[in-house]
């Protein structure tokens, strides 16, 4: 059996953390015995500088025709005055949209020897942390119609949130199908206090309920939800919500979680073709240092494993070995927490001896 894996590398820590990724799918695929072929793809302030956009034609295609794509981070200062749709993120929204991938996956665990990473009190915490975030990824504010313009006082800028009936309900269908896959409870995050987008979420929610009686399902408020989860995050399980919410909510589980670098995504549309990145950006500052924490990109290539390729053990065995590395006591600077750090590659190093041991 051969997958073929699309590998967008891009820009910061992107390539560090991927060659670890990398590796570890390989390990993953040689010991429950299939093959990856890989086919590098530019996207981000890389493709812009090469190609002059940030999401070139080809690496559309390449993506389309693959099994599933992996990819790193983009942006930096370097392109950070371009403007909006000539900016390296552009190219992440644009992949997401032009793969369809609607549905954004990204799971906050906190794991048990991580718990003195973990900023909050041990005691909001001494229960353990297991969050799914299930953000929308194709609507909303971020692709929703903006603009400037001249106004009475000067310099004005608009975006706009729009929803369908039918991008809630597809989400929404996904946020109750994961819950009905872990403790069946949904908590549905909006601002329906407020913005009329809300109202058709939170409309359009109670009428899904309906058909998964078997899940408990509730609302709150977007600020409340954000509050929650530093004072009571254990009281969460599967969180559906928006692309702007998901985005903002999703940095503050991962934080909980101990470090941003922990948190792995996958983004998903309506076949099996996917896209698995760590949730957290370039991080231009370390980047060439190999100082970043590869632990969210693998655990990403894990996700990769499980919801592309069908390939559940190998899935399991990249989290298995991500938890072993982690019970061992081997930390990146982020989750350090006082103690000695190793780099990039040790860390990918240590990971795949776990993998084929593990
Ligand atoms: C994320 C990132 C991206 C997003 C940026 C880089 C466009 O923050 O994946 O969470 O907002 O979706
Ligand atoms: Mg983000």
């Amino acid at each position: 059996m051969n997958y073929n894996i699309a590998v967008i590398r891009g820009d910061g820590i992107g390539p560090e953390i991927v060659t670890e990724a990398v590796r570890a799918l390989d390990a993953a695929a040689k010991r429950f015995g299939f093959s990856l072929t890989y086919r590098d793809v530019p996207m981000g302030g890389c493709a812009i500088d090469e190609f002059g956009t940030p999401l070139p034609k080809d690496t559309v295609s390449v993506c389309k025709d693959s099994d599933a794509v992996l990819l790193g981070a983009v942006g930096g200062p370097k392109w950070e005055t371009l403007p909006g749709h000539l900016r390296p993120e552009a190219g992440l929204l644009g992949i997401r949209a032009a793969l369809g991938l609607y549905a954004n996956l990204r799971p906050a665990v906190l794991f048990d020897p991580l718990r003195d990473a973990c900023p909050l009190k041990p005691e909001i915490v001494s229960g353990g942390l297991d969050i799914l975030m299930v953000r929308e990824l194709t609507g909303g504010i971020y692709f929703g119609e903006r603009g400037r313009s001249t106004g009475e006082r000067g310099e004005e800028a608009y975006d706009t949130e729009r929803y369908s009936t039918f991008e809630i309900e597809r989400i929404g269908r996904i946020g109750f199908e994961s819950a009905r896959k872990r403790s069946k409870k949904l908590t549905s995050v909006d601002k329906a206090n407020v913005l009329e987008s809300s109202r058709l979420w939170r409309e359009t929610m109670h009428r899904l309920a309906k058909e998964y009686p078997d899940v408990a399902c509730d609302d709150m408020l977007v600020d409340n939800a954000a509050m929650q989860l530093v004072r009571n995050p254990a009281r969460f399980d599967v969180v559906v919500t928006s692309n702007l919410f998901g985005d903002i909510l999703s940095d503050e589980a991962s934080m909980i979680t101990g470090s941003i670098g922990m948190l792995p995504s996958a983004s998903l549309g309506g076949g099996t073709l996917g896209l698995y990145e760590p949730i957290h950006g370039s991080a231009p500052d370390i980047a060439g240092t190999d100082a970043a924490n590869p632990l969210a990109t693998i655990l990403s290539a894990a996700m990769l494993l499980r919801y592309s390729l069908n390939q559940p053990q190998a899935a399991d065995a990249i989290d298995r070995a991500v938890a072993k590395a982690l019970d061992e006591g081997y930390r990146t600077a982020d989750i350090a927490a006082g103690r000695r750090a190793i780099g990039t590659r040790e860390m990918g190093k240590i990971v795949c001896r776990l993998i084929e041991t593990t």
